[in-house]
């Protein structure tokens, strides 16, 4: 199945997607979160709560959070579940240094810490992670394959995998009603408001590109992944996938 969002670029077609992603990001970190909350209506706290509840049923304690961001994910994690140690890591130095600072203000620096690193070449040894979560990062993916066969390499046997993205509503009229907000009044807020007339053009753009649904669990089955599923958020704006190492 070709990933036809590995050749959505936001600023230059024909340069390398990740030099580009990580200056987008490093771009607009500093209002990632206001326009996350804002944009989705605060929506998406339920999306990665629920990633939460069924990630926290397998009883994991090393949990690693993958384009981590500004450690939305990776904090609401171990405040939900007692003794939970994350690691996030993420491409964009600027996205880190906020998620750091949230670190410190809910004083959770003994559990959760921030890694500066590519998700297709992880720091880390084989079977390393009890669980591995990613919310709205396997999109942007230069290399979507080579990524989540890293992912596999890293958990342990039997370990999880979670991933929460955008995946285009199923129902027509649904769609076509949401894609008008996406498509033209988010891209608006988001330009005026992130200074990056780019980034949300390229969110939306992205999201139309990248494969969901059973031709996501089909990639994810190519990439070493068993017992592979998804749960439709909000009559499929979003899908939480899993799999099993
Ligand atoms: C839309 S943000 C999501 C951040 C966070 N997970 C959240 O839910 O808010 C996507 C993140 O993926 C990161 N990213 C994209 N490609 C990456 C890669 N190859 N390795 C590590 N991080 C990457 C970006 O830097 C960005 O912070």
């Amino acid at each position: 199945m070709e990933n036809k969002a590995e050749k959505i670029k936001p600023y230059d077609r024909d340069a390398d997607k990740k030099g580009q992603i990580e200056k987008m990001f490093d771009n607009i970190a500093g209002k990632y979160d206001f326009l996350n909350h804002v944009l989705t209506l605060g929506i998406d706290k339920g999306w990665r709560k629920n990633l939460i509840k069924m990630m926290a049923s397998q009883k994991p304690n090393l949990v690693l959070d993958v384009a981590t961001g500004t450690g939305d994910l990776a904090i609401l994690a171990a405040k939900t579940v007692p003794g939970l140690h994350v690691k996030g890591l993420d491409l964009s130095q600027g996205m880190l240094e906020v998620g750091r600072d949230k670190i410190l203000k809910n004083n959770l620096q003994d559990r959760v810490t921030m890694i500066h690193g590519d998700s297709e070449n992880l720091p880390f040894d084989d079977n390393a992670f009890d669980a591995i979560t990613v919310a709205f990062g396997v999109r942007n993916f230069e290399n979507l394959g080579k990524g989540l066969k890293e992912m596999n390499r890293v958990l342990k046997p039997n370990g999880n995998l979670y991933i929460l993205e955008f995946s285009r509503p199923k129902n027509f009229l649904f769609r076509k009603g949401f894609n008008l907000y996406f498509k033209y009044i988010l891209p608006f807020i988001g330009k005026v408001t992130s200074k990056d007339p780019k980034a949300y053009k390229y969110l939306f753009e992205s999201v139309q590109a990248f494969p969901a649904y059973e031709d996501f669990l089909n990639i994810l089955e190519n990439a070493g992944f068993k017992s592979n599923n998804y749960k439709i958020q909000s009559l499929g704006i979003c899908s939480i996938y899993s799999g099993k190492k």
